[in-house]
């Protein structure tokens, strides 16, 4: 049986914080460690009347009317998101509320839930919707996966650079239009306190130690998958998405990535003779001269032709929506897999029956690898895609504004809504609060 996602439909935070010439003066920072660095340009950031749920709903509702569904093709509703507000009620449920507005049905018949594992929680949600089509329980119907965040961080954390906002909406069905989803898994798992949110609006963070968290559950990640799939060679993928808090992280999540798909093949043979080094740091008793000769080692095959090919064709395309729009959180690796998608469009590739590898990781912490096989009508599919006017129409905001808002979404200061709210035809929260009307 063929499942996998069907549509995708993606809402971006209306405002638009740049990081070079708005952030980085504000903090004295450098404008090329945020560029460069982290290889951020602008953090999409929540106007005062979005959240999650609104983000959600507006995600949902565009992909409903371009598939041409009611409430009633839908059997299932998922939120995943690390930015609840509610521990009993799902964010389903207010999303569910959001289209019944605008629909003559309702969802009554519906299975609606909200799964946590920080950013990993949207590849979990895709998993329990593929599960459950698989498994026979769908009675024909579709499963609406939608993941939805406000990437903050409290003002003068280390993070604050990755910053984003949006939702990205997900339709998984049997005989799919967009890709299918390999029955083969990886996981690394294990528990880590490296990112937290203990009832609190705001991440408490080490952000020096997330990046080798991240890197270590991948790698186990990958070990994992390596053991149920027949085969994991780099060139075997057209892009490999990856879980994107920032792009620099991306680029040292794929050297480990290509350096462990390459071990014990031709390539690793050729190049480990062109960099003039052993095949493999293998062989050293004392643990530091180890970590040396694997440091050592992995610069020089970063510096390869190869690699450098590799990384141009496989990964920078998966980047290019997150250098506009930070950290989704929940949503990250999905836009990746779009912005791969949409670049593979523009450059006339054909993706028909290509493979692509993805890579999620969550906080906490846990990264799976599965598989995925796009399908004929890709191209209908990332055509329908409005990322690239949205970021367009996004309002830039100057820091101070950013300080407002940004206290805003940390419930410190009440507004007047209505103030702020420009009239539209898309959901918005009617109130100051999170837990107000969204009309
Ligand atoms: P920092 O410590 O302030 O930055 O924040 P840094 O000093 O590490 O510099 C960042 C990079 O910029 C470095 O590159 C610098 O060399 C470079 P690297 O050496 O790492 O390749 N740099 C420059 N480059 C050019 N010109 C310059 C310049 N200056 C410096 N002038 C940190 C970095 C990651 C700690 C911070 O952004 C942070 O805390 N972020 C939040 C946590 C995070 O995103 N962690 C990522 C892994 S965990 C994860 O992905 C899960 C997550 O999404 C949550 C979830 O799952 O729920 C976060």
């Amino acid at each position: 049986m063929n499942v996998g996602i069907d549509a995708v439909a993606i809402h971006a935070g209306k405002l638009r914080l740049d990081l070079a010439e708005t952030l980085a003066p504000a903090l004295d920072e450098e404008p090329e460690k945020f560029t460069k660095g982290l290889g951020l340009h602008a953090s999409s950031f929540p106007d005062v009347e979005e959240d999650i749920v609104t983000m959600g709903a507006n995600a949902a509702h565009k992909l409903m009317e371009r598939k041409g569904l009611t409430p009633d093709d839908i059997g299932r509703i998922d939120v995943a998101t690390e930015s609840a507000f509610d521990n009993a009620k799902p964010v389903s449920t207010y999303v569910a509320g959001c289209l019944e507005q605008v629909y003559d049905e309702d969802f009554h018949h519906a299975n609606k839930g909200e799964r946590k594992f920080a950013c990993i929680a949207g590849t979990q949600s895709l998993d329990d919707a593929y599960n459950w089509i698989r498994a026979g329980r769908n009675r024909g119907r579709a499963a609406l996966v939608i993941a939805t965040d406000t990437a903050l961080y409290a003002r003068g954390d280390a993070g604050e650079a990755t910053q984003g906002a949006g939702a990205v909406a997900m339709l998984i069905a049997e005989d799919p239009d967009l890709v299918t989803m390999s029955v083969e898994q990886g996981f690394g798992s294990a528990d880590e306190t490296d990112f937290l949110k203990p009832n609190q609006q705001f991440p408490s963070v080490d952000g020096k130690r997330s990046v080798q968290v991240y890197l270590a559950r991948m790698r186990e990640a990958l070990e994992d998958y390596e053991s149920v799939a027949e085969e994991t060679h780099p060139d075997q993928f057209e892009y490999i998405p990856f879980h994107t808090p920032f792009p620099g992280m991306v680029r040292k999540a794929a050297l480990l990535g290509y350096r462990h798909m390459i071990r014990d093949t031709e390539i690793e043979a050729d190049l480990a003779s062109a960099i003039g080094e052993q095949p493999r740091p293998d062989g050293f008793d004392d643990e530091a001269q180890y970590h040396d000769a694997v440091r050592d080692y992995m610069d020089a095959l970063k510096e390869t032709d190869a690699y450098a090919a590799w990384y141009d064709d496989t990964i920078e395309p998966t980047l290019d929506i997150a250098r506009h729009v930070g950290n989704w959180y929940t949503g990250s690796v999905h836009i990746a897999r779009a912005s791969a998608l949409r670049s593979a469009r523009e450059a006339g590739i054909d993706m028909t029956g290509k493979s692509l590898l993805l890579g999620s990781y969550g906080s906490g912490a846990q990264a799976e690898i599965h598989a995925e096989t796009v399908q004929e009508n890709w191209t209908e599919e990332i055509d329908a895609l409005d990322i690239d006017e949205q970021l367009a129409a996004r309002r830039d905001i100057s820091f101070e504004e950013y300080e407002e808002i940004h206290d805003v979404h940390n419930h410190d200061k009440e507004i007047d809504i209505d103030a702020f709210t420009t009239p539209s035809e898309e959901f918005v929260r009617d109130g100051s609060g999170p837990m107000d009307e969204r009309t």
